[in-house]
């Protein structure tokens, strides 16, 4: 016999059936042992009578979490036991074998709860045993399926998955980042991408015309409720298109997700409201304003996409007693608006410039952002000299880039979405700890694997690294 799932029991009335799984609880109730049996479809009650006294005594010693395999016959329960809290509700297993695979210490916390009232230091440490808890494997399934929606969906519209390395090159994504030191070429470091941005407008240039990858990003910075140090993008570009087109692509995928995969949810709505940045500021001082007309419903999905931000922004100047010195809101690589190209290449107006950018919003969280890039490089050459990187330094972080301009580069542009971001608004979390299966805290460990760790001295040496200092 083979086992089935625990779910598929109630197709088979009547019949012998062979389950496995994990003790949820269990219930004596005088010469009756109740025990409900968890897999990962779900709940399964179990009776073990006094009838058979060897498989009632081994029932009497099973405990939560213990592994075991039954085989039994399911049946109907009588009228008023049936619990509609359950999908299997209506029937039970009464058991003809019962093997232990495997026992479990008693574990740190309630499983059978949602598990909001844990601590998380401890939820972190046994994660395992955390994501257990059907909170958490709903979670993880609604994730599964909306990244396989978003393949299919996207494979059906022309587009391929490549993936882009893990190990490269530092890229100006804005924040600190990951660093691996070398060991073939002494002193050198690689970078973990903040982004695959590099990478993917120059698959672009090799003529891919519609990119797209669920792409790992690592960004050293402090993590909050809504960003951990390595997170998840729906990473995306395309050729030969403009804002619009953009747009649009996203915005039907976001729709068709939402009437696919989430039947309970409404999006306030469609076409999703534009806004620009300056109107944003002024309404809603933000530019992630939380349209939502009732907030109080956790079904409603309000998003926008908030448009025309300026280019650069400036640092210091004469107030602070510095000089003023500009730097790029969002992407060194976007497009100025068309209207302003000529500022730009003229270095005229620099605060007014507004750049091609768009950022997607949802809920009062920024779920996205992207623009139409510079693929010309005189374009990207005055961004650098603007944001006060010389020629040399320029052309030792970017000549790749600028190289493959010359090169026939196509108009292209494309979008980023925090796919953690998006998930935890899908499944009402407030925290997008909540919808990844391993998580690391706020100073950025990760309990459960103790990490970061030392390195042996041989692997310093190895690395040719040395540490200064221990605390
Ligand atoms: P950006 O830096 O805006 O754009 O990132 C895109 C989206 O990623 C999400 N995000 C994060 N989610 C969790 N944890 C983090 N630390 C974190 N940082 C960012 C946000 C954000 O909107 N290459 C460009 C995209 C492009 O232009 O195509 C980029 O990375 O939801």
């Amino acid at each position: 016999m083979t086992r089935i799932s625990i779910l598929d029991t109630i197709q088979n009335i009547d019949k012998e059936v062979e389950v496995a799984g994990w003790v949820h609880t269990r219930r004596d109730h005088g010469k009756l042992i109740f025990i409900d049996l968890r897999d990962r479809s779900g709940l399964l009650q179990v009776v073990f009578t006094p009838k058979d006294e060897e498989l009632h005594k081994k029932a009497e010693k099973l405990r939560p979490e213990w592994v075991i395999k039954i085989k039994g016959k399911m049946t109907e329960r009588p009228e008023k036991m049936v619990n509609p809290e359950i999908e299997t509700g209506k029937v039970e297993l009464k058991p003809i074998e019962l093997e232990v695979l495997s026992e479990s210490k008693t574990p740190p916390f309630e499983i059978d709860s949602d598990g909001k009232e844990i601590g998380e230091e401890n939820r972190m440490k046994y994660r395992y045993l955390d994501l257990r808890r059907e909170r958490m494997r709903k979670n993880l399934q609604l994730r599964h399926k909306t990244s396989q929606f978003i393949r299919n969906w996207l494979t059906e519209k022309g587009f391929i998955e490549v993936e882009t390395p893990i190990i490269s090159k530092s890229t100006p994504e804005g924040a600190r980042d990951y660093v691996v030191p070398s060991r073939v070429h002494e002193g050198k470091f690689y970078a973990l991408p903040q982004a695959p941005q590099q990478y993917k407008q120059l698959l672009m240039v090799a003529g891919i015309e519609k990119y797209f990858q669920m792409a790992r990003c690592f960004r050293d910075e402090d993590t909050r409720g809504d960003r951990q140090p390595e997170f998840t993008q729906m990473d995306m570009e395309m050729s030969f298109v403009e804002r619009e087109d953009v747009m649009q692509v996203n915005e039907e995928l976001l729709i068709e997700i939402v009437k696919n995969l989430l039947p309970d949810k409404k999006i306030q709505e469609i076409p999703f409201p534009r806004i620009s940045y300056k109107e944003a500021m002024e309404k809603y001082n933000s530019d992630r304003p939380d349209l939502r007309k009732d907030k109080e419903d956790p079904n409603l999905l309000a998003f926008c996409w908030v448009i025309d931000f300026p280019f650069f922004s400036a640092e210091g100047g004469p107030d602070s007693g510095g000089e003023k010195k500009w730097t790029f809101t969002h992407n060194p690589f976007s497009m100025p608006n068309k209207a302003h190209t000529n500022w730009l290449l003229k270095k005229e107006k620099i605060g007014e410039i507004l750049t091609s950018q768009y950022d997607i919003v949802l809920n009062g969280l920024e779920i996205g952002g992207g623009s139409i890039r510079s693929h010309k490089p005189e374009i990207l050459r005055k961004v650098f000299e603007i944001i006060g990187l010389d020629a040399d330094t320029a052309s030792k972080n970017f000549g790749h880039m600028l190289e493959a301009f010359e090169y026939g580069a196509p108009p292209h542009g494309g979008i980023a979405w925090g796919f953690d971001r998006l998930i935890s608004i899908f499944t009402n979390e407030p925290n997008i700890r909540e919808v990844i299966a391993f998580t690391k805290t706020g100073d950025g460990r990760d309990l459960m694997m103790d990490a970061p760790s030392d390195l042996t001295s041989e692997q310093l040496k190895e690395l040719h690294l040395q540490v200064s200092k221990k605390k």
